[in-house]
């Protein structure tokens, strides 16, 4: 059904995870047109479906992905990138979906490779994984968010030093500067996504998004707004069978079966 990407799912029947893999990689996942489409759409459809509880997006071993297809959009005007509304028409779908979306990352996420692993809610790299914001180095710059995204998560000097000098980050310093949560050996990287994954799916769903719509929400409002935001929700989720359950559970000294709603 799908060209550029592969889908699958594991976990229990009830509770699964949808897994995206970046599949172009002989030109290392450079994401494209129909890439980009063909994402969002893969994850438009794990979104909706009640048996999976959290995504991942992983690439290849060498490449997440190396950024947007240099070959296509080479020859493009100013009338072209704008009038296609290049690059967010199909690159920002991802901000839609409200389960969770763990990015596990090996080797090369550049340009458009580290924006989109940015766009997903947290990144657990691959002791290989190199980051970077090399777009300078084409006479362009980031355009899917590198420039906000990276600042708001590595602070401004880390970030006008990647984006200025074009100079890839390792994962030891992307985990040291708050840009990936975890490191671990490469062959170690599904499993702690995927465990990762799992333990987002034995939650209850509604207050597992909930907690990615507040987290989202700092980066969108003021504190006083993100703190009310967050009371509201936090109070809303007090009619929830799951809180029932969760509370009752921890009293009687037994594991919750959340029913997600
Ligand atoms: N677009 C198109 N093709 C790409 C690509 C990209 N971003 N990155 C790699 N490829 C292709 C190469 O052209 C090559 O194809 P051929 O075999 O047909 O020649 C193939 O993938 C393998 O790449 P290399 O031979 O270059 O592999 P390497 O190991 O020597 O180098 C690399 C790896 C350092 C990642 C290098 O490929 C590279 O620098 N890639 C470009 C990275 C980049 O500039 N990304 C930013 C793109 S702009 C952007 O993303 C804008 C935005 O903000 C969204």
């Amino acid at each position: 059904m799908y060209e550029t990407i592969l889908t699958r799912t594991e976990g229990p029947d009830s509770r699964r995870v949808g897994i995206i893999t970046l599949n172009r990689v002989k030109q290392l996942n450079a994401l494209n047109d129909q890439l980009m489409d063909e994402l969002g759409s893969a994850l438009k459809a794990f979104d909706a479906d009640a048996s999976i509880g959290c995504m991942i997006l992983t690439g290849s071993e060498k490449a997440f992905a190396a950024g947007a297809d240099i070959g296509a959009m080479a020859g493009y005007s100013f009338a072209d990138a704008y009038n296609q509304d290049f690059i967010t028409r199909n690159w920002e779908q991802i901000r839609s979906i409200r389960k969770p979306v763990i990015a596990a990352v090996s080797g090369f996420a550049l340009g458009g490779g580290c924006e989109l692993a940015m766009m997903c809610d947290f990144i657990i790299a691959a002791d290989n994984a190199k980051f970077g914001q090399p777009e300078i180095k084409l006479g362009i710059i980031p355009g899917a968010g590198g420039t906000q995204r990276l600042p708001r998560a590595v602070g401004k000097a880390k970030a006008m030093d990647m984006a200025l000098t074009g100079r890839m980050m390792d994962a030891v310093e992307a985990e040291r500067s708050g840009l990936v949560s975890r490191v671990v050996p490469l062959d170690k990287l599904m499993d702690e996504a995927l465990g990762a994954a799992l333990m987002i799916c034995g939650h209850g769903q509604t207050s597992v998004m909930a907690a990615k719509e507040s987290v989202n929400r700092a980066f969108e409002s003021g504190l006083s707004d993100g703190v009310m935001f967050e009371r509201r929700l936090f109070q809303s989720l007090f009619a929830t069978a799951d809180q029932k359950e969760g509370m009752d559970a921890f009293l009687n000294k037994r594991k919750p079966v959340f029913v997600h709603r």
